[in-house]
């Protein structure tokens, strides 16, 4: 890549008031990620050295937001929308400090591909001054038209600003530009708001350059690229194209998905050759799946650390915290949070794990719940390897049970069981002859009369 410095300026004072949100539109998720983190994460791969935001409506929350997603992102704020070029503008002492190439993107296209903008810089670095990225749209009603004469892009004409002729034009803006860092600021600095809108246009800068003999070229990049976010109609469909994309490369780098319409990843969700998939299964934020493991249907993972070769679900429910060793087993209707299960152990069904360990070879009977909360405090279970805990257990924490410890099925566990040792925490069972008949026909007679 080229050593070339980098501001990315991302624009995101917009109020979206059609997303009909108290939460500023750029912060809605497309795979568990603000659509602007997924824009600075293209910036990022492009290559930004540096990120400043644009930000205005929900200023306070876009700042606490963006200490997650883009730490060492400036924030700069318009107080008033006076167009795009106004916007840009904003970020001005971060433009000021000099950079060879300015990236300016928009907070509300979150399917920008990195490639795209690298091939915009690419041409800055061959001499171009401005570039900017161009789409096909099924319709190009409402964007920017790119009109080029002789390979040269010699303006872009905002759609009401357009002759008949120029709105016929199907090559259109996907709002993403590459600006030359030397000229940028004589070329915003320029841009007046004579037009149809009474903006300031960033588009205006393509015909400022033309006049002062600068090269301006147009690249070509996918629809999909330029797909701005609205509404939650569209915010439902970037979310659509971001899914099969990340499906298609998980299955490319060999994950098998048997449905993989059904499948739904998160932004950082990372799964592990030769791992198979079975419909239905949704994987929240923070997962990272080994290889070799079987996910079977109607899995919810979250947060989860899978080691290779384990098995889960149908129908399992892995929350924050969840750590499966190699070969672990986790089934029907178990729930894991915060939770180590070790090698090769097994909590088939119909269990809650939640603040413990489960050691190696340990097996854990239908039904078993860790009592990890009495109202106030979380406490800690720890089962040792090889332990065998029969069904319908409560192991009520603090707790630690041994290695190799037996617990009797139907147990309440209050107190730690020693190594090998076997426990029963339940009454003992009376057996009455004949009485089960005689409460019968008491019963029923009782009733008749
Ligand atoms: C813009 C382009 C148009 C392009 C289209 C692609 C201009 C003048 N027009 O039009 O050529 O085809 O995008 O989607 O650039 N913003 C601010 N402050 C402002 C104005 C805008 O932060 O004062 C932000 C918005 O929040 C948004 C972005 O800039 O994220 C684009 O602004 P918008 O008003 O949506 O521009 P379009 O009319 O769609
Ligand atoms: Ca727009």
């Amino acid at each position: 890549m080229t050593s070339r410095t980098c501001l990315s300026i991302i624009l995101a004072a917009g109020e979206g008031t059609r997303m009909k949100s108290a939460l500023p539109k750029v912060l809605h998720q497309i795979a568990g990620l603000p659509m602007v983190a997924h824009v600075v994460k293209a910036a990022e791969t492009a290559g930004a050295t540096d990120i400043a935001l644009v930000i205005g409506h929900g200023a306070e929350e876009m700042r606490k937001a963006a200490e997650k997603f883009a730490p060492r992102a400036g924030t700069f704020v318009q107080d008033k929308r006076l167009g795009t070029a106004h916007a840009v503008l904003a970020a001005r002492e971060a433009l000021a400090k000099g950079y060879d190439d300015v990236l300016v993107m928009f907070g509300d296209t979150p399917l920008i591909d990195a490639a795209a903008l690298g091939e915009a810089r690419a041409k800055l670095a061959e001499g171009a001054a401005v570039v900017v990225i161009g789409f096909r749209p099924p319709s190009p009603a409402g964007y920017g038209r790119l009109i080029e004469t002789g390979g040269k892009l010699t303006a872009i004409r905002e759609e009401k600003d357009c002759t008949d002729e120029e709105r016929k034009i199907g090559f259109c803006n996907a709002g993403m530009m590459a600006v030359s860092g030397k000229h940028a600021l004589a070329l915003l600095d320029g841009v007046g708001n004579a037009n149809a809108k009474g903006e300031y246009y960033l588009t205006d800068i393509v015909e400022i350059a033309n006049g002062k003999g600068l090269d301006v070229v147009a690249t070509e990049a996918g629809y999909e690229n330029a797909l701005g976010i609205n509404n939650r109609a569209e915010l439902a469909e970037a979310e659509a194209i971001w899914q099969k994309r990340r499906r298609k490369e998980a299955m490319l780098a060999g994950v098998t998905l048997i449905a993989p319409e059904t499948v739904y990843f998160s932004f950082d969700t990372e799964i592990g050759q030769d791992t198979v998939v079975e419909p239905n299964v949704f994987f929240g934020p923070g997962v990272m799946i080994a290889s070799g493991v079987k996910i079977h249907a109607f899995s919810h993972l979250e947060g989860a650390t899978v080691a290779a070769n384990a098995d889960i679900g149908p129908y399992a429910r892995l929350r924050p915290g969840s750590d499966l060793a190699a070969k672990a087993k986790v089934g029907n209707f178990v729930e894991v949070k915060n939770a180590r299960i070790e090698a090769g152990a097994k909590v088939n069904h119909l269990t809650y794990i939640g603040d413990a360990r489960v050691g190696a070879g340990a097996n854990i009977g239908a039904g078993t719940i860790t009592c990890n909360y009495d109202g106030y405090s979380k406490f800690f279970t720890d089962i040792g390897a090889g332990a065998f805990v029969g069904s319908n257990s409560s192991l009520v924490a603090p707790i630690k049970l041994g290695d190799g410890a037996y617990i009797a099925s139907g147990s309440v566990i209050t107190e730690d069981v020693p190594e090998d040792a076997l426990a029963f925490g339940r009454a003992r069972q009376k057996t009455l002859p004949g009485k089960g008949k005689e409460l019968r026909e008491r019963r029923a007679s009782a009733v008749k009369k």
